[in-house]
């Protein structure tokens, strides 16, 4: 079965059982920075799990666009992908438990034709914070699980939470047994052999996970899921990878055919990575050096590397940008009014790109060369910041590369090496700023800060679980959504205003620093989502009041901030509040 015929029987199927079928939220999320992207259906629907009322009912279904990057050096395997396309369903304080076995059961055995023999599920064994949940395991048995293919898993296996806090809850998890020999007496859907693979996940959203770790009942009990087509068009299909179903064979089988040094790791590389750079640029990504635009960089980037690898004609990349689409359009066939668009994006980096490569692998090799006479095999960090200072060589590249040839590198100095190099050019981009050459005018750099220290003093004022969940600024305000409980008193937001304006008036220094991603976790630094970052990123600090992961910019002293004042204060979604203010 085909991924789209996938797709289409779940939704019709959702449809019979009375479910809105919704459409994809873009992968780049709307309104909130604090996100990188969508990385599971739910994303776009948290103020609806938390209580507000959905315009299309209780009952929902989608497929939903999303990229996941904590496993991008994975890809390569016979598994991980960063881009995929999520089928799910969701009950917004509707149905529960047993319905939601009763309709996957039905889905997979009479809708999919799955053999019940295949399918072990898995349930949560409970803990102190929620209790064993023999409520789902009773339903599976029920269904027709046997009680030997009911498995239950503490918190690792079977709790779903997107982040660190929000809307959570116990999960069931569906696996499929592809017949492989078990790899020990003991083998079992939790372990990593192969023989079972995880095709659906039904979480049970019905808690909360404040910061300080404590765990509170949510309004309603939810129900979320979510089931990776990939995967089962390729289990469907009895193939072994999913780069073996129709949505990436062409394009894998055009690489072998073009490749002068084939290796199926660099085809698969430049398969996944070119799609999921397809489906970005579709969705208004573009490469830059910060945050979304980094992740899109690194993905063309790494593609190109494995097309040099390969030692494919780079030439030949538009036409396999054209096939890559031509592989996707049945399921996007708005792919089709951007292809003029998308190969532009990605051609354009690629040649950026291959210049550094030439100038950067050249001395690369001799880095390597001299490493092999003194008889070593780590790349230390002086290398690494030459190559990318004088050569433009990053990081991760030089990462990538030395892994290739059996090297390990030394980062320990890495980032101070880069922080000295940052605070030289600090100088120098400011001024740029100040000309508008960044794209960002000063009235609205004045409000990025602004929005720094409103961001901090919601935490003192009003409560520390106080977190920006989206903005918005133009040259005349500022807008900021962050997670409360109630409506602010007038006591709060004046307390909130004087706080910002005593800090402005403080002239209080704004510095940034390149660090890595835990080292700033580590420092304390405020971010969401923090697995959606790379692993190296930029933290501005205020004086002492503000430290956060951002890509900028600011202003350099608070004092060009002038006063600060809130102009109105409204709900935004359920537990979100929204605060509009202006620079005076
Ligand atoms: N949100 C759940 C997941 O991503 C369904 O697995």
């Amino acid at each position: 079965m085909k991924a789209i015929e996938i797709r289409n029987k779940y939704l019709e199927y959702f449809k019979s059982k009375g479910h809105a079928v919704i459409p994809s939220a873009p992968l780049i999320p709307e309104n909130d920075p604090s996100v990188l992207f969508t990385t599971a259906g739910m994303q776009p629907l948290v103020p609806y799990l938390l209580g507000e009322k959905h315009p299309e009912g209780t009952r929902l279904t989608d497929y939903q666009k999303c990229l996941r990057t904590n496993d991008i050096d994975e890809v390569g395997d016979n598994r991980h992908l960063t881009y995929f396309e999520m089928l799910g369903n969701w009950s917004l304080g509707d149905y529960f438990k047993e319905e939601a076995v009763a309709m996957s059961f039905e889905f997979l055995t009479k809708v999919l034709n799955i053999p019940v023999e295949k399918l072990s599920v898995t349930c949560f064994a409970g803990d102190e914070d929620c209790p064993k949940d023999t409520v789902t395991a009773e339903c599976w048995e029920k269904m027709g699980i046997p009680k030997e293919r009911i498995y239950f898993y503490g918190k690792d296996d079977n709790w779903w939470i997107a982040g660190e806090t929000g809307p959570c809850g116990s999960d069931t998890e569906m696996f499929y047994d592809t017949g492989k020999p078990a790899c020990g007496q003991n083998c079992q859907p939790s372990c990593d052999c192969g023989k079972y693979v995880e095709i659906w996940n039904n979480v049970f959203m019905e808690y909360f996970k404040h910061e300080d770790g404590t765990y509170t009942k949510l309004k309603q009990q939810n129900v979320d899921t979510g089931l990776g087509i990939e995967r089962m068009a390729m289990l469907l299909q009895g193939k072994e990878t999913p780069f073996d179903i129709e949505l990436f064979k062409p394009v894998m089988d055009k690489l072998k055919e073009l490749a002068k040094n084939d290796e199926i790791e660099s085809r698969r590389i430049v398969a996944e990575h070119m799609r999921a750079s397809i489906m970005l640029i579709a969705d208004g990504g573009r490469p830059s050096n910060v945050d979304r635009g980094y992740i899109l960089r690194r993905l063309i980037r790494r593609m190109t590397r494995h097309l040099n690898k390969l030692q494919i004609d780079l030439n030949e990349l538009g036409n396999l940008i054209e096939l890559n689409i031509e592989a996707l359009k049945e399921m996007y066939p708005i792919l089709l009014s951007k292809k003029d668009e998308i190969k532009e994006v990605i051609i354009t980096e690629k040649d950026k790109f291959q210049k550094t490569l030439i100038s950067g692998e050249k001395e690369f090799n001799k880095v390597m060369a001299k490493l092999k006479q003194e008889g070593k095999t780590t790349i230390e960090s002086a290398d690494i910041f030459r190559l990318y200072e004088t050569f433009g060589f990053p990081p991760e590249v030089t990462k990538d590369v030395a892994a290739e040839n059996g090297l390990t590198v030394n980062m320990d100095e890495v980032d101070k090496l880069f922080k000295e190099h940052q605070e030289k050019s600090k100088m120098g981009s400011d001024k740029k700023f100040k000309g508008g050459l960044a794209g960002t005018g000063e009235e609205e750099t004045k409000y990025h800060t602004a929005t720094h220290l409103l961001n901090a003093a919601l935490k003192v004022t009003v409560s520390k679980d106080c977190h920006q969940k989206g903005s918005n600024i133009t040259a005349e305000r500022m807008r900021f959504d962050f997670s409360c409980d109630h409506k602010l008193t007038d006591e709060e937001k004046k307390k909130t205003e004087d706080l910002v304006n005593k800090w402005i008036q403080e002239e209080l220094e704004v510095k940034f620093e390149t660090m890595q991603k835990e080292e700033a976790v580590k420092s304390g630094a405020e971010c969401m989502f923090i697995e959606k970052y790379p692993d190296e990123v930029t933290v501005y600090s205020i004086g002492t009041v503000s430290k956060e992961i951002c890509g900028g910019p600011h202003v350099t002293n608070t004092k060009e901030l002038g006063h600060f004042k809130i102009v109105k204060e409204e709900a935004s979604s359920a537990g979100v509040r929204r605060i509009k203010a202006i620079l005076e």
